[in-house]
């Protein structure tokens, strides 16, 4: 018998109980052990509830137990969830977790630290929720040197952006019922503001780099500006808006951002709707892979977790996880990174026509008369710092939206 414990009983954690308690005969046999769930930590009691007997209020119950050989730390945030981790690692415990604001900030020292003991650290559910991309990541796509990865890596945001489309209503509306079904927090920042995904792209591109990618560092933009104006236009382009988190290999150096890109039908990303999410990969010998799934929610994320109780029940006495350097990536600045960019300008296309041409070369309009007083064009491929210049040189854009190349 493997005895874990289970740090929080939030939604994931008791999303984990369920789904040991539930497929419990297939674990503990693909376990190769009965798992066995003996301390869940939270601050509450659950009276009534068959957990009440698990649970306890000190940590320090779980830390000096040696019958815990791995603990599942679904408390999120950086602290006390960090300690706790440190100090079971120390202990000879294995970890997993959900918690992507850790993995970003200390992954590579608590991976580190795991493969110091010969134990593991696993997070298969801090990206992607149920899609396994990590493990992919870590084991599958070892022949390969990775230099592109691209992901729709937020469920609540994809789900807003796919009502903006297909019902076209504004940004606020759409919010306000992301919140009422409890997708969309009552502070709604961390999605709509990109900072969820931006911490995603971060571990991806460490994992597949191999080197540590600082979330500061990553050129974020958020939802907020997104209007239903924009979806009149990419209707008419017949192009999606996304929020995409990517990094990419420019000549000897990576980029990275988290933006609202224009996608093409012809992109694996354009059909990804609602809360789902896929990540897109680009190995150098693969070519294109794609892994699609649940990105969020209770039993998805849970499944995820247990998928890392069972590695870790199979694997007690070795690291199993390649570990990415603590010496940071340096990522180059974005405004090198080259595309196409689609502009709304306030004015008349007539009368603007020759102007916008001079300045930006070669375009194509797009008018939607029913939204007067301003035209959009989309450019050729330029370098970000190009098209600043330009668009400071026009003086009269109202809003832009990156167009993604493939
Ligand atoms: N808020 C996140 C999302 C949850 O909407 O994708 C999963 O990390």
């Amino acid at each position: 018998m493997i005895h874990i414990a289970v740090l929080g009983y939030g939604t994931v954690g008791s999303g984990v109980v369920e789904v040991i308690n539930t497929n419990h005969s297939s674990i503990n046999k693909k376990a190769g052990e009965e798992i066995n769930i003996k301390y869940v930590l939270d601050l509450r009691d659950f009276e009534g509830d068959p957990i009440q007997e698990k649970i306890v209020h000190d940590f320090n119950i779980i830390l000096n137990d040696p019958e815990v050989k791995i603990v599942v730390e679904v408390m999120g945030g950086l602290e006390p969830a960090y300690t706790y981790t440190k100090q079971c690692l120390l202990a000879g415990k294995s970890v997993c977790t959900s918690n992507k604001e850790l993995v970003a900030k200390h992954g590579a020292e608590l991976l580190e630290l795991a493969k110091e003991r010969n134990i593991n650290y696993l997070f298969e559910a801090s990206c992607g929720g149920g899609i396994p991309i990590i493990r992919p990541l870590n084991s599958s796509l070892t022949a390969d040197e990775i230099d592109e990865i691209a992901g729709i890596l937020n469920g609540t945001t994809n789900y807003m952006l796919t009502k903006m489309a297909t019902e076209g209503r504004e940004y606020d509306d759409v919010l306000k019922e992301a919140q009422e079904k409890g997708y969309a927090e009552r502070n709604p920042a961390a999605d709509v503001e990109g900072y969820d995904a931006c911490r995603k792209i971060a571990i991806l591109s460490s994992l597949a780099f191999g080197r540590q990618v600082d979330f500061e560092d990553i050129y974020t933009e958020g939802i907020t500006n997104i209007t239903a104006a924009d979806f009149k236009y990419a209707r008419e382009m017949g192009k999606a808006i996304k929020l995409l988190g990517f990094s990419k290999k420019a000549g000897e150096s990576f980029y990275a951002m988290v933006a609202p890109v224009l996608v093409d039908p012809t992109d694996p990303l354009y059909s990804v709707n609602g809360v789902f999410n896929a990540i897109f990969v680009h190995g150098n010998v693969l070519g294109d892979a794609m892994f699609y799934g649940r990105g969020a929610g209770k039993l998805p994320t849970a499944s995820a977790v247990v998928s890392d109780v069972i590695d870790e029940a199979k694997h007690l006495h070795r690291s199993i996880m390649a570990f990415w350097s603590s010496h940071k990536l340096e990522l180059t600045d974005i405004s090198n990174s080259q595309r196409s960019f689609f502009v709304r300008a306030a004015g008349s296309l007539e009368e603007e026509r020759a102007r916008v041409e001079e300045i930006f070369g070669s375009v194509h309009f797009i008018r939607i008369p029913e939204l007067e007083g301003e035209f959009g064009f989309t450019t050729g491929i330029m370098t970000e710092a190009e098209y600043a210049v330009r668009a400071e040189r026009l003086g009269s854009v109202i809003s832009r939206i990156r167009i993604r190349s493939i």
